[in-house]
């Protein structure tokens, strides 16, 4: 295994992510003294896999000290050393004020920022409100981040609720090495000049030595962006640089992957969690099933999927009884009203979908928001033989992508949507879904019921070895790389 320190960014990284990876929960005692209770460790996803590459390095990790309603979690900003069991990093939280996360995290990042990145400018809103707590947000990450940060070490900046804190950190630790990566689409040029904050989000974007993205689409796009809407910036297209006052910043692409070993394992260990499932959920062991696991954000796509699903039933009445469509949803960002909207609209069609279908002892759609361990969730992917992603727009989609890695038998079919960041690297193996276009859609799911095994094995075979040779491991080796070549190329720049 290469130490991080190989790479050439040094050893004391500083990670910054909205999201923390381990959760405290306290509870006052009799005396008023907070009491620690509980701490929640993370399973799957990226925390998951940044977790071991911090504790490895030994450094800092910055992220919002967001709490649960129910418990005292941090009234002021905490430091502890995690994980709690064998303490190897410093987790520095920032706790916010309720104005502040409805400003930065409900307002700005997600109501102006999400759907501006995943293009859709219906539901955008631009507040200035929104965009001031956005602003002192990222100030307080930056002072976060220059406490912690060395001279002369690495600052590693996650997704887009940080746009603004590179160029902040910059100008205060000059000579630090500064990196992002952006884990959603960027959008094209005549779709981000609706922002009215265009030019500050390319600056501080900007501040960064190096920023990542999915694919090299994005990176192009964010590239346009610049040469259109930043004056004074200036872009080379074949090396793939920006230079803007005084600075150049590396662009790449880098498609996130799945810890593939991980899913496998837990999908071959599975254990009673599918048998028991089935048994609640009354699914009899015959019946064939399809899998959806989405968050409930309007850009995953879920009525199209039921939409799909409806025409299928319509179209193929002998299916019912014989095939059930498993959702399972987590909620989300509820307090912004186009998720609570999504959300209804998700349960009203379910519930149409089930009247107008469903049998006594048959129901063709199942509707979990029930939260799985990990392991329990790898079992889920592994025994349903379909799996159903129909993102509107994606950055990567990491299920789709999670969903093959349980395929220990290599029998089941990913229907997935062309507009998912991963179609373009798994295309082929996949059964391509559209969306836009629920009948298309139906008859996809239709060839996918249809296809023979020896076709169903091979297609899986293939994205198997896709994912297994992109997966987590390999996401961090190459962004890790990449940083320790462009952090050597500055130091030798005169
Ligand atoms: C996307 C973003 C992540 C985010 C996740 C869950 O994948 O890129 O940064 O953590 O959604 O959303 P939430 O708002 O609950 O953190």
């Amino acid at each position: 295994e290469q130490r991080p320190a190989e790479y050439g960014v040094g050893e004391d990284l500083v990670l910054v992510s909205n999201r923390q990876p381990y959760r405290h929960r306290y509870e006052r005692d009799d005396g008023g003294d907070r009491e620690e209770i509980a701490v929640d460790c993370p399973t799957g996803g990226l925390t998951a896999g940044l977790d071991p590459v911090m504790q490895r390095l030994d450094g800092t990790w910055v992220a919002w000290g967001d709490g649960d309603a129910d418990f005292a979690v941090a009234d002021e900003d905490d430091r502890v050393t995690v994980p709690p069991e064998d303490p190897e990093y410093t987790l520095q939280r920032v706790s916010l004020s309720e104005s502040q996360v409805r400003g930065y995290y409900d307002g700005y990042a997600n109501q102006a920022l999400w759907p501006l990145c995943h293009t859709d400018t219906c539901r955008v809103r631009f507040e200035a409100e929104h965009w001031e707590r956005y602003r002192e947000v990222n100030e307080r990450f930056a002072d976060a981040v220059v406490d912690h940060a060395e001279s002369g070490g690495t600052v590693w900046f996650q997704d887009y609720h940080f746009a603004l804190a590179p160029r902040l950190v910059r100008a205060r630790e000059p000579d630090a090495f500064l990196m992002q990566f952006y884990h959603i689409p960027w959008p094209a040029p005549d779709v981000f000049a609706i922002c009215p904050q265009r030019s500050a989000l390319l600056e501080g974007l900007l501040g960064n030595d190096l920023l990542g993205f999915h694919l090299p689409r994005y990176g192009a796009r964010f590239m346009e962006c610049v040469d259109e809407h930043l004056d004074g910036a200036t872009v080379d297209w074949t090396g793939g640089e920006v230079h803007y006052d005084g600075g150049v910043t590396t662009v790449r692409a880098f498609p996130l992957g799945v810890d593939a070993d991980e899913i496998r394992q837990h999908a071959e260990d599975d254990g009673v969690f599918w048998t028991r499932f089935r048994h609640a959920h009354g699914i009899d062991e015959d019946v064939t099933v399809a899998l959806g696991v989405d968050r409930l954000d309007y850009t995953k796509g879920i009525p199209p999927r039921l939409e799909m699903l409806e025409h299928l039933f319509e179209r193929r009445p002998d299916l019912r009884g014989e095939f059930t469509y498993v959702q399972k949803a987590s909620e989300t960002r509820e307090r912004i009203p186009a998720y609570q909207e999504l959300r209804a609209e998700v349960e009203d069609a379910v519930d149409r979908l089930n009247e107008r279908y469903g049998t006594d002892d048959w129901q063709p759609v199942v509707y979990t928001t029930e939260m799985f361990d990990y392991p329990d969730l790898c079992s889920l992917y592994r025994h349903s033989d379909l799996g159903l992603v129909s993102p509107l727009r994606d950055g990567m989609n990491l299920v789709a992508k999670e969903y093959v890695a349980a395929q220990v038998e290599d029998d089941g079919v990913l229907l997935l949507s062309r507009l998912a960041g991963a179609y373009e690297e798994l295309g082929e193996g996949a059964v391509e879904l559209d969306p836009y276009d629920p009948v298309a859609g139906a008859e996809a799911i239709e060839r996918a019921l249809a296809m023979d095994e020896w076709e169903r094995r091979s297609r899986m075979r293939a994205l198997r070895h896709r994912v297994h040779d992109g997966d987590l491991a390999h996401w961090l080796d190459d962004v890790l790389e990449t940083a320790g070549t462009v952090r050597e190329t500055r130091r030798e720049a005169p």
